[in-house]
């Protein structure tokens, strides 16, 4: 257990200290510090397999992602800290933390409006119990109409079954609109571009600085640059082998986009060690 001074901060913050994440017995995440203040805006870099992704989903409190050391905490306001890591992954999302996923699930036979109805009435009474009222249907519609207008989404889009046969860049918004009607405090958008053409990578970009401000903090998981073009990042940070190793402004997410990896693998020879150890004892990938 990591104690950790308390300290009064001027806004939330969410705290990652010495994490480490073991997925099926292989650990990826070696020690992960990383700290977001609300209106604020990270990106996080790295090459394929260096442990992105499973970051996002230690945070969420994926059940394949055992934590075996470190901690991740909520700073409030008042500068209380809540343990992220001893809630469970519906109340870490309640707490107003958000994941976007690489790779979204389908849920057929639920539709995207009801899917998305109970997630906003849960995220705003986070005390409410199953089976409680929902947030008023015509104050919902009209809200997600006005959000799915703002996004440039098919009206029709709430319709359909929540990924179901969706095309990639419909995942994408999909999942923007579900950040849009959330406002979580802290969200973690794993490469949210992904799939989408030149066209959609911009509005997503617009879309995500108009949803965002001063009462989020986001980290934006890219391999690009293009989404941070109206997401200026306070900072950068490159992944390599399960670790943070360099953080840097946004010229660095400008210099990792054009240049690749070659420098920082030759800057960090134990990362790129790590990263050498973690492709040749690489686990299969199950669906997730
Ligand atoms: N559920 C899982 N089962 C098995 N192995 C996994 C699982 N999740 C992650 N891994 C392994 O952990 C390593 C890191 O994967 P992760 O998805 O976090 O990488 P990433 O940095 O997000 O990569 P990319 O840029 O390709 O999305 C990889 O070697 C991957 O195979
Ligand atoms: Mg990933």
């Amino acid at each position: 257990m990591i104690t950790v001074t308390t300290k009064k901060l001027s806004s939330k913050q969410l705290i990652i200290q010495g994490l480490h994440v073991s997925v099926e017995g292989q650990e990826i995440l070696k020690g992960v510090d990383l700290s977001i203040g609300c209106g604020e805006v990270h990106a996080l870099m790295g090459p394929n397999g260096s442990g992105k992704s499973t970051l996002g989903y230690a945070v969420m409190g994926h059940p394949s992602y055992e934590i075996t050391a470190g901690s991740v905490e909520l700073v409030l306001l008042d500068g209380k800290r809540v343990d992220v890591l001893a809630m469970e992954p519906d109340e870490r999302a309640r707490a107003g933390i958000f994941l976007a996923f690489q790779r979204p699930m389908a849920i057929p036979g639920v539709r995207v409006a009801d899917f998305l109805r109970h997630c906003v009435t849960n995220v705003r009474n986070p005390d409410r119990k199953e089976g409680e009222e929902l947030m008023p249907m015509r104050e919902f519609r009209s809200e997600l109409k006005a959000k799915m207008a703002e996004l440039s989404i098919d009206p029709e889009f709430a319709r359909r079954y929540v990924n179901d046969g969706f095309s990639g860049g419909e995942m994408k918004r999909a999942e923007i609109l579900q950040l849009a009607m959330l406002k979580p405090t802290f969200a973690i958008l794993d490469e949210t571009d992904s799939g989408l053409d030149a066209d959609a990578v911009r509005l997503a970009s617009e879309s995500i600085a108009k949803i965002g401000g001063d009462q989020m903090g986001i980290l934006i998981i890219t391999h690009h640059e293009q989404l941070l073009e109206h997401n200026i990042p306070l900072k950068t940070h490159v992944m390599l082998g399960g670790r943070i190793v360099e953080s840097g402004g946004p010229e660095l997410a400008a210099e990792l986009h054009k240049k690749g990896y070659e420098r920082i693998r030759a800057a960090y020879p134990e990362a790129a060690a790590a990263e050498k150890a973690m492709e040749d004892g690489r686990v299969e990938v199950s669906s997730t």
